[in-house]
């Protein structure tokens, strides 16, 4: 399925439903504010006064709620340049999480695809599309993840073979599937590897002898980490960006 423009795939999509279910869903509002509200004559169903709380809509039909328009949330789509320090979950009882760094509505129904250690920089992708979260990290779809790695002990030639063969790491039945891994001066290399098992980077250099210092990461799929983007940033996906996992 291609996705034929950032955002215009809806939420939930709708042919007749309460009326209170549609603002609840669309707009940051207890079902209690809403019967509230319509008792203080706030809400209209095109251009009509609603009295009755059990009001029913139609697909099409103008919802107002304070002089403001109500529309259908569409499906969201985004790019992160994560910090250090930030957890991949929605809740934490011990540090920020990357929701916290995201300032939109409904940020809770945000789903991670495919996360990153605590102490782990760089691109992390967020939607609400549950269907395309799973093309992105299915172990089915073999999208390649970018990392660019600091290590504490120099980069031996022989991991470069060690890697493109594919190695045993600790409590796993198979091996890692090929990587590659570029070295680009005595301590910092690029590893791009096509699985995401957990601390996957880290536990490869652990098993050759090596420490990761610090991880970044550049790209998942096509999907580059825009430079422009400080760390804590977020921006909506391009249409070819959330296409790009079709191919
Ligand atoms: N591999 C790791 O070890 N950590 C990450 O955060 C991502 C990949």
């Amino acid at each position: 399925m291609q996705y034929p423009a950032n955002g215009l795939r809806l939420q939930h999509r709708m042919t007749s439903m309460r009326l209170d279910k549609f603002i609840g869903n669309n707009a940051e509002l207890s079902r209690t504010q809403i019967h509230i509200a319509i008792k203080q004559g706030l809400i209209f169903v095109n251009d009509q006064l609603v009295s009755k709380t059990n009001t029913h809509i139609n697909n099409g039909d103008k919802i107002i709620y304070d002089g403001q328009l109500i529309e259908e949330r569409k499906l969201r789509y985004l790019m992160l340049h994560k910090p250090a320090g930030y957890v991949c979950a929605n809740s934490d009882s011990e540090h920020p999480t990357v929701l916290d760094l995201i300032d939109l509505p409904f940020k809770n129904e945000l789903q991670i695809a495919g996360r990153l250690d605590l102490d782990t920089t760089g691109l992390v992708l967020l939607t609400d599309d549950g269907q395309w979260n799973h093309k992105i990290t299915s172990p089915k779809h073999l999208h390649t993840k970018s990392y660019l790695v600091t290590t504490a002990n120099v980069i031996t030639e022989n991991t470069i073979t060690i890697f493109a063969e594919g190695l045993l790491l600790n409590g796993e039945a198979k091996h890692t599937l090929p990587a590659k891994l570029e070295i680009l001066d005595s301590h910092l290399a690029r590893l791009i590897i096509c699985e995401g098992k957990y601390h996957q980077v880290k536990r490869m250099f652990a098993a050759v002898g090596n420490h990761v210092i610090a991880l970044h990461r550049e790209c998942i799929g096509e999907i580059d980490l825009d430079a422009s983007l400080q760390s804590g940033q977020f921006r909506a996906l391009t249409v070819d960006e959330i296409n790009s996992f079709e191919k």
